[in-house]
């Protein structure tokens, strides 16, 4: 994607390279330059909706599985976790991140999420932290159909990304922040600064999960949005009847 254009590329190939190069940064300049919030957030998220011991969890766009401790706490041994990432390098890290440190078995798999075939109704919870910033709105309606299927009925879902707060006196320094600062922590950490300035990108473009609880809602499933302090993150939570 040429650096001058401002809209971001959806192609999942291209997606996957660019959290290929991340990945062996993205942990730590994540959570400083989120200054803790996005370990909270995760942890809200997870909170958000109901998840009981033996749950089938599945976590979409997992990343190093950052949310996979916290899930797992909840579910316990009877419980099991997939986690589907498209790239290898965050999927080597998740396996590392969660082999023998989680109560449950965990599944990693290498794949895209609007692509991979899920059984159906084989998950009672859906979880997702930060992953539908780098999704188009038809790609996140295509998501938002897949994990209704997957869900068992009375299965619940959860998602959570960083998003342009509402009120403009947060959002200035916000968007500077994501735009300015985030890419010199992604250079300090040895990452490409440029791949950190493409998520401040995409966050401007993704606004706020509005339009993913739309899709949500047209998909069939009953959610309802959620705000994390003060609209720097939002959400989507729900269940399927
Ligand atoms: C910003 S990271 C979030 C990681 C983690 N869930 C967290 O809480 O920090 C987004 C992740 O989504 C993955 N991803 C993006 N598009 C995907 C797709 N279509 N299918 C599967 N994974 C995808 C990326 O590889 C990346 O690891």
């Amino acid at each position: 994607m040429p650096t001058s254009n401002p809209v971001p590329y959806y192609d999942p190939a291209f997606v996957r390279q660019l959290f290929e190069e991340m990945a062996t940064t993205y942990g730590v300049v994540n959570l400083i330059s989120s200054f803790g919030f996005a370990r909270r957030w995760r942890r809200q998220c997870v909170r958000a909706i109901p998840i009981r011991p033996g749950d089938r969890v599945l976590d979409l766009m997992t990343g190093m599985g950052e949310i996979i401790p916290d899930a797992s706490r909840l579910i316990g041994a009877e419980g099991s976790v997939t986690a589907v990432d498209i790239s290898a390098r965050m999927c080597q890290r998740a396996r590392k991140h969660t082999g023998g440190r989680v109560p449950c078995p965990v599944r990693v798999i290498e794949a895209d999420v609007l692509s991979v075939d899920f059984p159906p109704e084989s998950a009672d919870v859906v979880l997702s932290s930060f992953g539908l910033k780098t999704l188009s709105s038809d790609q996140i309606r295509t998501l938002a159909r897949r994990v209704h299927d997957v869900l068992a009925p009375g299965g619940r879902l959860s998602f959570v990304e960083i998003s342009v707060p509402p009120s403009h006196r947060l959002r200035g320094p916000y968007m500077f922040y994501l735009r300015r600062a985030i890419p010199v922590l992604g250079a300090l950490f040895l990452g490409n600064p440029e791949n950190y300035r493409l998520l401040g990108v995409y966050t401007e473009a993704f606004g706020d999960c509005s339009d993913a609880y739309r899709s949500f809602a047209e998909a069939g499933l009953v959610v309802e949005p959620v705000s994390y302090f003060f609209g720097c993150a939002t959400g989507v939570i729900g269940r399927k009847p």
